[in-house]
């Protein structure tokens, strides 16, 4: 009798506790996303100046002294989009984040940035690029794991191919075909 009484008691302990917990969050319909899903294709150029007086990308962490691929370096990057190749063509957006030395056997880098548009209807949206970026392929795919504003909830991914590299000062333009499905 008294074992059922406990028992009794522990279930409503467990149900006021569920309940209460329950509160914070509410399954909705996702319906309200009614709107089709479309596929934005945005191409766009980005400029990776490490030169200069003003660069748009600055190593914070060197890579591991005898490392010839850049293993363990850090580069922070405000770096301008441009609509077409050249540096000084019409800014669209800026690709803000790092990318970082990641293989020790081949130069590959993990890229993880916004592009944060700023003209037209794309204005304060953004797409995030987490990927493998091995910079001397042809082509480097890339995921797009999420986004913002106009991309709310997106996915798909990007290809970027290198338009003009200076070994020198090792400033680059980068094509981004980008691919977002996004409500
Ligand atoms: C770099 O140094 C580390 C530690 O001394 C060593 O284990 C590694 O093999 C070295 N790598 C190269 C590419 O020389
Ligand atoms: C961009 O720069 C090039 C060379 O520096 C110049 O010839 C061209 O007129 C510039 N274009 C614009 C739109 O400013
Ligand atoms: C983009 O949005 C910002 C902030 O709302 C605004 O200040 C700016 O003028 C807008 N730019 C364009 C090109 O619409």
């Amino acid at each position: 009798m008294s074992n059922l009484i406990l028992i009794l008691a522990a279930q409503i302990l467990l149900f006021t506790a569920v309940a209460s917990a329950g509160d914070f969050a509410k399954e909705l319909n996702p319906k309200r996303f009614h709107k089709k899903e479309k596929l934005t294709h945005l191409r766009v150029y980005w400029h990776d100046i490490l030169s200069g007086q003003n660069p748009t990308a600055i190593m914070i962490q060197k890579a591991v002294s005898n490392s010839s691929t850049s293993f363990g370096s850090i580069t922070m990057m405000d770096n301008a989009l441009t609509s077409d190749v050249p540096v000084n063509s019409t800014v669209v957006g800026q690709a803000q984040g790092f990318y970082a030395g990641a293989a020790q056997r081949e130069l590959g880098f993990l890229m993880a940035m916004n592009f944060a548009f700023k003209t037209g209807k794309y204005n304060g949206s953004t797409i995030t690029i987490l990927g493998r970026n091995t910079v001397f392929s042809k082509v480097r795919e890339m995921p797009v794991v999420g986004g913002s504003g106009v991309f709310r909830l997106a996915r798909g991914y990007v290809e970027a191919r290198t338009k003009w590299f200076d070994p020198k000062t090792g400033d680059a333009t980068v094509e981004y075909n980008c691919y977002v499905l996004h409500y």
